[in-house]
């Protein structure tokens, strides 16, 4: 495995003549992080990862990745039938955006040659301990997605949960997915969708609701009882309603990067079905997507309602995990 902050070029020198392509551009910053539109941070990243704010065991022991994988598989049980992990034994995986490593490992174990990249050297850290723990193969880079230190045709799958819809200069990341995947090669991602409950109803209408509470007296106490949002996130939610005003609940873009993974999360966007066949539009074929979780933990009964047989159906076209797979043309 490679240290934190190691880079290095890979793939088939074959395959970048006969595309024509030009051996990975590896640049581990990202001139749109340092442009006055916000957009995904390492800083943030490195202090909010996975179970963080739910595991009770010390960060980076065993006990901690069970809770996390535990907490996964609970909450969002949906991704192994998306992802197929045991499908990709023997392929080349880049995961981009690996975090601690959580979907990294099902890959590693299932015996994909596994590759995770990441800007956050914490969650590098992170994810190497937990391969070291299980003693699982990988590599791990820590690397801006908008500039892959990879050559191209390197992969046969990049797959991305969560990631890319914090990242504002999304194109660049696209056309570096597609530059070093294999032609024939999959991508697969997971974007916040657009068309959901949790955007429409949770963020757009109850969480605006609640923030606005925050503000009278008891209020936080109230919100707390309700939804069993942690102290720290209604806290972040209050400083951010003193700091700008009025504005945190007008401005869509403000309120949604904080109300998605956090107060302080600097950059979310949404997308619809369309709007993400476009992003893979023209270098792509076989374009499908896929809707997966209601994400109602917050409200009482929410995951009696997800679990009935109108929650599973309500889930394939309001959920809030939207997917895209397509293969590169
Ligand atoms: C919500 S976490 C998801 C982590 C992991 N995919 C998972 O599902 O557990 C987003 C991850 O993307 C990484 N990330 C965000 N923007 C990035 C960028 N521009 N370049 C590299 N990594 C980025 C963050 O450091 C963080 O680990």
């Amino acid at each position: 495995m490679e240290g934190p902050d190691s880079t290095e070029e890979l793939g088939s020198p074959a395959c970048l003549s006969a595309l024509g392509g030009s051996a990975g551009s590896s640049r581990l910053s990202d001139p749109v992080t340092s442009a006055k539109e916000p957009t995904s941070t390492p800083e943030f990243w490195s202090d909010y990862q996975p179970g963080f704010r739910f595991a009770h065991s010390p960060v980076g022991t065993k006990g901690f990745f069970e809770e996390v994988s535990a907490y996964r598989l609970a909450v969002e049980p949906h991704i192994d039938g998306v992802v197929h992990f045991d499908q990709w034994a023997g392929k080349d995986v880049l995961e981009a955006g690996c975090g601690i490593g959580t979907d990294g490992a099902r890959f590693a174990s299932g015996g994909a040659r596994y590759t995770g990249a990441d800007f956050s050297g914490t969650a590098l850290s992170l994810a190497r301990r937990r391969f070291q723990l299980e003693g699982l193969d990988g590599r791990f880079l820590k690397s801006s997605l908008t500039h892959l230190p990879f050559r191209d045709c390197s992969f046969d799958l990049v797959f991305s949960h969560g990631v890319i819809h914090h990242i504002r200069d999304v194109e660049s990341v696209v056309r570096e997915f597609r530059r070093v995947l294999r032609a024939g090669g999959t991508a697969l991602v997971m974007v916040y969708h657009r068309h959901s409950l949790n955007y429409h109803l949770t963020i757009q209408t109850v969480r605006r609701a609640a923030a606005g509470l925050l503000l009278l007296p008891g209020g936080p106490k109230v919100v707390a009882k309700v939804t069993h949002e942690p102290e720290e996130v209604l806290d972040g939610q209050r400083q951010l309603l003193t700091e700008h005003g009025l504005r945190y609940l007008t401005n869509g873009e403000l309120f949604l990067s904080n109300n998605t993974d956090g107060p302080g999360n600097p950059y979310s966007r949404v997308y619809s079905r369309a709007e993400l066949r476009a992003l893979f539009g023209p270098g792509w074929r076989d374009q499908s997507t896929e809707v997966r979780y209601l994400n109602l933990r917050l409200y009482p009964g929410g995951s009696r309602l997800s679990e009935s047989t109108a929650g599973r159906r309500l889930e394939r076209t309001m959920g809030w995990h939207l997917y895209l797979r397509a293969l590169r043309a």
